[in-house]
């Protein structure tokens, strides 16, 4: 099963960022190239029945697999990026952190409005990253598809955060 073959690779890094936190290190997945197909393939799987026009990676590790996985459904790619980062005209949507706020922006041509947008990131936790990014979306007159995810962290309760913009949620190995 893909969710195992995910388990065994991903890394567990005691006290990053910071003291009490495990970090989940995806870096060893992108190490192992039949993996890393294995992922897309499964997101594709799981994808039926869902239409995307496009794919919308979250900055920075949603790009990993997030461009594969355009590619592969034959649709194109968008960028969510950080504040600052994107050449050409943007829209910003500002979002609270635990401590502050982050900035994400998307080019205003990422899409046209009524398209559906799948929202990839590597990592399901709190979801506010991808809440941000939904609203985003929305305010530029897209639909949600859904989104995908290589790992959920349940006991975060992201998926509770995000099932009403859109339940199709697609985490391949969750904790
Ligand atoms: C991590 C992860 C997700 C987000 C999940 O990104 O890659 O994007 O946090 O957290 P949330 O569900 O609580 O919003 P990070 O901000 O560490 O940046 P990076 O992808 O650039 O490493
Ligand atoms: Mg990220």
């Amino acid at each position: 099963m893909i969710a195992d073959q995910i388990k065994a690779v991903i890394r567990d890094i005691p006290d990053f960022p910071k003291p009490g936190i495990i970090f989940k290190d995806i870096t060893p997945i992108l190490k192992e190239p039949k993996l890393c197909e294995d992922i897309v393939d499964a997101f594709i799987g799981q994808l039926q029945g869902t239409r995307v026009d496009v794919v919308a990676g979250v900055e920075s590790r949603g790009f990993l697999f997030g461009l594969t996985l355009a590619n592969k459904l034959g649709v194109p790619f968008v960028p969510v990026r950080k504040a600052g980062k994107l050449p050409y005209s943007v829209k910003q949507k500002v979002y609270e952190l635990e401590y502050g706020s982050a900035t994400i922006e998307l080019h205003t041509d990422a899409f046209e409005p009524g398209q559906h947008v799948l929202i990839h990131d590597d990592l399901l936790a709190t979801g506010g990253t991808v809440t941000a990014a939904s609203e985003l979306i929305h305010e530029m007159g897209g639909v949600v598809a859904g989104y995908s995810f290589v790992v959920g962290l349940n006991f975060l309760n992201g998926k509770e955060k995000i099932t009403p913009v859109s339940d199709n949620i697609i985490v391949l190995a969750e904790y």
